[in-house]
């Protein structure tokens, strides 16, 4: 990629990684636009770099998506590059994670083996989505009559 003479659009310019990003560009002579919820860091922010734009934009609305892509059309159609940056992460338990997978196949292996036991067929069940996995081979087969 090009560093310089773009014109670059980061969601979630507002903070850490998107204003990083917006500001390293900025100062690459690119002209950036940055868009986010908080209009407080949207001001904040292109007072401390003059010629940066924001805009005011929720990511989750998806009626407010639609009017600032047209927005953005209409002001700058010649954008050439989007950061789609603007999200959250949360924290994740893996140990948790392993648990639920582990309840789940044995919810799906006490299944099969009750249908096993039935001498019928197995049909797909909860625990084996939640796996993941379709042991098709594994399953009990329809008797013929
Ligand atoms: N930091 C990490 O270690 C890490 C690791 C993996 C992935 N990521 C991903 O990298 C991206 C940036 O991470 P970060 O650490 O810089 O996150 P951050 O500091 O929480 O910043 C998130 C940015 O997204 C904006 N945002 C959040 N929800 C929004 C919404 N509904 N509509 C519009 N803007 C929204 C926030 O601005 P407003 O609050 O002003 O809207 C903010 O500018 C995220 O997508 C994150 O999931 C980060």
């Amino acid at each position: 990629m090009q560093m310089t003479g773009n014109i670059i659009l980061i969601t979630g310019g507002t903070s850490d990684i998107g204003r990083g990003l917006a500001e390293a560009f900025h100062r690459f002579d690119n002209q950036v636009l940055i868009a986010g919820r908080r209009q407080s860091r949207l001001d904040e922010i292109t007072e401390a770099n003059p010629g940066m734009l924001a805009f005011q934009l929720d990511v989750r609305d998806p009626v407010a998506i639609e009017a600032f892509a047209a927005r953005i059309r209409d002001k700058v159609p010649e954008l050439n590059v989007l950061v789609n940056n603007a999200g959250i992460s949360r924290p994740e338990s893996l140990a948790g994670r392993a648990r639920s997978l582990y309840r789940a196949r044995h919810r799906r292996d006490q299944h099969h083996e009750r249908a096993a036991n039935d001498g019928g067929f197995a049909p797909g069940t909860e625990g084996e989505a939640e796996c993941g996995d379709h042991h098709d081979d594994l399953r009990p087969r329809l008797r013929a009559p």
